[in-house]
């Protein structure tokens, strides 16, 4: 199959829609990172989506809805009755936007999207290209992040078409994800409201929302446990060059590494080394993070090592994904780097 890239336009748009009618397959880009877009209530392409990915039928998939009003989603049966009575405040704060709720499953929901389970993740991103195409479509789209399972999420069309060429039709291109990370995910279906994923928006705006503490799934689920949010697993989200997490702030680079320093410039003028966030700002390193692991994976490095993420808003986020992503810590000693693979 050839892989067409269409910039975001009437006619892109358009065409998009005629393809997902016919149960094929979009890649389309939101606030956070593209999705590999497919009818939500459509099996043939649901199932399509977990071949095309290769993700196991175990990890459901996130519906973005129509429109941002969960009423409607009711009403239309995505999201079952009675809703939990924090999630229509949650939705008019935060949507559109980067959280994705776990709600009780709606009647028309098929159980291939949601693994089996009795709830559906659900949200309505900012980007306003999703939302053009999710109007056009008036149908939620299961939309993964549209890269094969377990790798690194496509913050760029060509990130998308190196993770799928050839594998669908069509991809939409609409330059970089400005927030270059995944959704937060937060389950009202648990006594507590509890975040599954961490993501742009913090546990605590959520909980000032809320009035009240929000639990934080514990970080580290292994592959063999039953897992309630697969994207939670140990090993998740990963470069296929090791990666490993620098004990402090890099202060030597030598040449046999890739090296991706947080806003040092002084080293940056070395070309194995990758510049993070030149300005210093946690969202700047969310935007760049899968941008440039992916561009040292390309290298054929024996390794990357990236700088501690300092302090900021983003930083809970981006260092949850990079412990998933990483075998280990770093640290300079003695005139060299020394790994240190985790147990
Ligand atoms: O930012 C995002 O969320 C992106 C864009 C494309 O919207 N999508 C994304 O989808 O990251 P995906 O499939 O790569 O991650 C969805 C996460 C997975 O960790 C999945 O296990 C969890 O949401 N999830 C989905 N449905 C769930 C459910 N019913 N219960 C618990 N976790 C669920
Ligand atoms: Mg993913």
């Amino acid at each position: 199959m050839q892989t067409r890239v269409l910039p975001i336009s009437d006619s892109s748009i358009h065409e998009a829609c005629r393809i997902l009618r016919h149960g094929e397959l979009v890649a389309f880009p939101t606030e956070t990172v593209y999705g590999l877009g497919g009818l939500g209530l459509h099996l043939a392409a649901i199932e399509k989506i977990f071949r095309v990915k290769g993700r196991p039928k175990t990890d459901p998939l996130i519906l973005h809805l129509p429109s941002p009003n969960l009423a409607t989603a009711v009403a239309s049966g995505f999201v079952a009755d009675p809703l939990p009575p924090l999630a229509l405040l949650l939705a008019e704060t935060f949507w559109p936007g980067p959280l994705t709720l776990i709600l009780p499953k709606g009647p028309l929901v098929p159980l291939t999207v949601t693994a089996g389970n009795n709830t559906v993740a659900v949200r309505y991103p900012s980007c306003p290209s999703a939302q053009r195409l999710l109007q056009e479509v008036g149908h939620p789209l299961a939309a993964p992040s549209a890269n094969r399972f377990g790798r690194l999420s496509p913050t760029d069309a060509a990130a998308v078409l190196a993770e799928l060429n050839g594998k669908i039709p069509l991809i939409l291109d609409g330059g970089p994800c400005p927030q270059g990370i995944e959704s937060t995910v937060l389950t009202l279906t648990e006594l507590k409201p509890t975040i599954l994923r961490l993501g742009a928006i913090t546990p605590e705006r959520i909980s000032s929302v809320l009035n009240q503490p929000v639990l934080l799934q514990s970080k580290k689920i292994s592959a063999a446990m039953a897992s309630p949010s697969p994207g939670m697993l140990a090993q998740h989200y990963s470069p296929q060059t090791p990666l490993y997490l620098c004990t402090s702030p890099i202060q030597a680079v030598t040449p046999e590494f890739q090296f991706i320093v947080f806003c040092e410039t002084r080293l940056a003028v070395q070309p194995n080394v990758h510049l993070l966030a030149p300005d210093g700002k946690g969202e700047t390193a969310a935007r760049n993070l899968y941008r440039f692991l992916r561009q040292a994976d390309g290298c054929s490095s024996a390794a990357i090592l990236i700088d501690p993420i300092p302090d900021s808003a983003s930083a809970p986020a981006l260092r949850d994904r990079l412990e998933r992503a990483s075998l280990g810590t770093a640290h300079f000693q003695d005139g060299q780097w020394h790994l240190r693979t985790r147990a």
